[in-house]
């Protein structure tokens, strides 16, 4: 199948506050310069959030993690479990059609599929509530046919019971997933032949149903708010995370500062700004996405910032480094990706690696 960009994008993509802050949490748990290695998870959130990966949303990514378009149209193109057409509204169905499933009635379930929802899979049902695909195996062979909706596992299914949950997730409920014959787990369908001692230990559900129930998130889109945004890895809880996101009580007004400490720190504000240009030299700016960490975005700051050539960024002190950080929308950047040393050498005529791979690409 071909997986590219769908041909109807949204004008833009962008994270929720949470999902945000989220994201930018799990860039910190990547060495400098390894800051790419977040890009599944932030693909990820991009798609819980959305239901699927729209252009603007891929180029977002990319901006945050300092990625070429490409690299990340890549990832996002590479694995089936990115959505790259939008899916229903209420959920999107994936039908598991390898061996077991199909002995024992995966071609039921897809044809429920083609009568409720679309003739083909990636197509959106007439009311734009529901979206399938047939799937490769998802490891519950033992309660074959089965099919994941959302997060959750519909496990034992018939076509008669298949779309009876078509049409409550329709009608806005969420059917309890699990097997849908009334077996608890994977035991044998005539009950259990061993440890059955434990049989009278059960819980209402097994523990995976459980679980999804009392989370209750199977089709929701994922705002960022369901769960603390945990940050073990720098030191904090995630309470102490939560708490962070939490908004702040309104501060009281600061003290009118006296008018010669006013005028002091304008002007040190002032002399803090690097000489911006108001266009490029000759009309000719470098390509300043040859520098690490630099996308057509940020490019494009820089130009209205006033900053076109190397040599103007190579040139810049630790305070002026500070106003340009303080105007950018990802702080940090600058010092992490090390554009100063990078503009430095380029100015020079020199090359960096990454400048020679992306004029490879094409960048
Ligand atoms: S064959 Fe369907 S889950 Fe394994």
């Amino acid at each position: 199948m071909l997986r590219r960009l769908h041909p109807e994008q949204p004008e833009s993509f962008a994270f929720t506050a949470a999902n945000q802050q989220w994201a930018e949490a799990q860039i910190t748990k990547y060495p400098e310069g390894r800051q790419a290695s977040a890009v599944i998870p932030l693909l990820w959130r991009a798609q819980e959030q959305e239901g699927w990966l729209s252009r603007p949303a891929i180029e977002s990514v990319a901006d945050m993690l300092g990625m070429a378009y490409i690299r990340v149209l890549e990832v996002a193109s590479f694995y089936f479990m990115f959505q790259l057409q939008p899916v229903g509204t209420v959920a999107h169905i994936q039908v598991c059609g390898t061996t077991s499933c199909m002995i024992c009635g995966a071609e039921d379930l897809i044809a429920v599929c083609k009568e409720k929802i679309a003739a083909k899979p990636h197509v959106l049902s007439a009311d734009g509530k529901l979206s399938w695909e047939e799937v490769e195996c998802l490891g519950s062979c033992t309660n074959a046919p089965m099919a994941q909706i959302g997060k959750d596992y519909y496990e034992d299914l018939t076509a008669e019971s298949f779309g009876k949950i078509l049409d409550d997730l329709v009608a806005g409920k969420v059917p309890t997933p699990g097997p849908q014959n009334g077996r608890y787990a994977a035991e044998p369908l005539k009950g259990l032949t061993s440890l059955t001692e434990y049989d009278s230990g059960k819980t209402r559900y097994n523990a995976s149903v459980e679980l999804a129930t009392d989370i209750g998130d199977t089709v929701k889109r994922i705002d960022g708010t369901e769960v603390p945004i945990l940050t073990p890895w720098l030191g904090k809880d995630g309470r102490a995370a939560a708490t962070k996101a939490a908004p702040k009580p309104p501060k009281a007004p600061a003290p009118a500062k006296p008018a010669v400490k006013q005028a002091a720190e304008a002007k040190a504000a002032k002399e803090d700004q690097p000489e911006t240009l108001t266009g490029a030299r000759d009309g000719k700016a470098d390509n300043l996405k040859l520098l690490k960490g630099v996308g057509p975005k940020l490019e494009q700051t820089l130009n209205e910032l006033g900053f076109f050539h190397f040599d103007q960024i190579a040139a810049w002190t630790p305070e002026q480094v500070a106003w340009v950080d303080a105007r950018l929308k990802f702080k940090g950047r600058i010092e992490r990706d090390g554009w100063i040393e990078q503009a430095a050498k380029l100015a020079a005529g020199e090359e960096t690696e990454f400048a020679k791979r992306a004029k490879e690409d094409g960048t």
